[in-house]
């Protein structure tokens, strides 16, 4: 009998989850006025809001917390850091600051003035609040493959170059202040970028003497892709292509929380020292001096070793096959998802999911609520709340795509629990032409207002 698959890692700590009944849950949601964020933990029984800072650290990560040099200046924690982002990214210099946001709000600080242009491939929300903060412009140049869920195409996240160069023509240099890409791009379901893509970038980049800077959440799940995708990466490591990867980025923002497996923490990766030394005055003024930004020396301790535990062949196997298993199960029952599944989400197209939801009562939200009245399983909406108002107009921005994403948090819940989620959202789909309105807002605010809004049945 060939060996089956089975998890590069066993379990040494656990912790209780809750479950509760449909009539806890239907008190619940409403108290939290139909936004899931609002929820206590205890009252979620499989929590899918979020890969962020949700996964489990290793022994050897704990054991690297014991260790940490809390001093302010020059701590041994520091130069770990440093050496391990140098040893794994290339990049020479690097500021540590709290988690991802924050190195945003460093390097815009440093980078981004009102009325410049920021090209990329679907930026993250946070990404383009910082960016819209500062009254500039966020533009998507994501392929246009990315909007068909059900298109089966490896690199979904590519940034579409001919709408890059568009983009480049149309405005003065100083308007530009640099290019984004994201890997993988979360936004439009967690779709790998590839090797020849980031070249492509680099290069009409290159053309016009922009900076590219890549957000690097879950950098470690697109070189697996890559591994697996791409033509001549095969027999290369993980360590090497993301090496690679980096080679064409001219600095890097990070949440580490994600692909770096702990639960707080960022930092910004620079090539030049021009680019390092501008934001460094940002760094002290918002984060903490640069030997710490905002991170204790344990942090940083377990945040150097992550890199090395996030960047390993069998963890990534084992984590995205964990995201496809649950994914596949979905699809064979005729759900539409992001197909290939992302790395570290599994995306329902809530569109093809709930036909009769119109747009303007939120589809992706409905369902996402439907899903936790059904199971306890909380998801997250990425759709129209998530889209925020044009800053102009103020009218709602309706995108494309409405989804609702299953995030798996790295090392955390079994198989079992992948099947609990997959049987409720099943439930869900099964009744779902009984489904045809959803919400009204009561009360949002102006901006990234997913996170607090307040919604009531239509
Ligand atoms: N960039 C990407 C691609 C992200 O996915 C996130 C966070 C950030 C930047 C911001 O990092 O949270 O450390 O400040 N994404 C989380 C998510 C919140 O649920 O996808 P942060």
């Amino acid at each position: 009998m060939e060996l089956p698959f089975a998890e590069s890692y066993k379990i040494k700590t656990v912790e209780k989850i809750h479950r509760s009944t449909r009539e806890q849950r239907e008190k619940w949601i409403k108290e939290a006025k139909y936004n899931l964020f609002n929820l206590r933990s205890d009252q979620v029984y499989i929590d899918l809001l979020t890969d962020s800072g949700t996964g489990a650290m290793s022994d050897k990560q704990w054991s690297e917390m014991m260790v940490g040099d809390e001093s302010y200046a020059g701590a041994s924690s520091y130069y770990k850091l440093k050496n391990a982002i140098k040893d794994i990214t290339g990049f020479e210099y690097f500021l540590p600051t709290h988690q991802g946001r924050a190195a945003e709000n460093v390097l815009f600080s440093a980078m981004i003035k009102e009325g410049d242009i920021v090209p990329g491939n679907s930026h993250f929300d946070t990404t383009k609040g910082h960016i819209e903060f500062r009254k500039a412009k966020a533009v998507d140049c994501t392929i246009d493959e990315a909007k068909h869920t059900e298109l089966d195409y490896p690199f979904k996240g590519n940034v579409d170059t001919e709408k890059l160069e568009n983009v480049l023509k149309s405005y003065p240099r100083e308007k530009i202040p640099l290019i984004i890409v994201t890997i993988t791009n979360n936004t439009s379901g967690g779709q790998p970028v590839s090797i020849e893509n980031m070249k492509e970038v680099k290069k009409v980049a290159g053309k016009y003497g922009i900076p590219v800077f890549f957000d690097s959440a879950r950098f470690a799940e697109n070189a697996y892709f890559i591994k697996k995708r791409e033509k001549g990466y095969g027999d290369k490591s993980i360590r090497e292509i993301v090496k690679e990867m980096f080679s064409y980025a001219d600095g890097m923002t990070m949440s580490s929380k994600k692909d770096a497996i702990v639960n707080m923490g960022g930092f910004i990766g620079f090539r030049h020292k021009e680019h390092f030394e501008k934001a460094t005055m940002y760094n002290i003024l918002f984060e903490g001096f640069i030997n710490y930004g905002g991170m204790s020396g344990r942090d940083m301790n377990a945040l150097a070793q992550g890199l090395y535990e996030g960047t390993e062949f069998d963890y990534l196997e084992t984590r995205i096959k964990q995201v496809a298993y649950l994914g596949n199960k979905l699809r064979k029952h005729g759900i539409a998802t992001q197909y290939p599944f992302g790395g570290h989400a599994v995306f329902i197209d809530a569109k093809k999911f709930l036909p009769h939801v119109p747009k303007e009562e939120y589809i992706a939200q409905t369902l996402a609520v439907e899903i936790y009245l059904e199971g306890g399983v909380r998801a997250v909406e990425i759709g129209t709340l998530l889209a925020d108002r044009d800053p102009v107009t103020r009218e709602n921005r309706y995108p494309e795509l409405e989804l609702v994403r299953l995030a798996i948090p790295r090392r955390t819940y079994t198989d079992n629990h992948m099947d609990y989620v997959a049987a409720a959202v099943i439930n869900v789909f099964e009744r779902r032409n009984s489904i045809k309105h959803g919400f009204k807002i009561v009360k949002e605010a102006p901006i990234l207002r997913h996170f607090t809004v307040e919604l009531e049945k239509v």
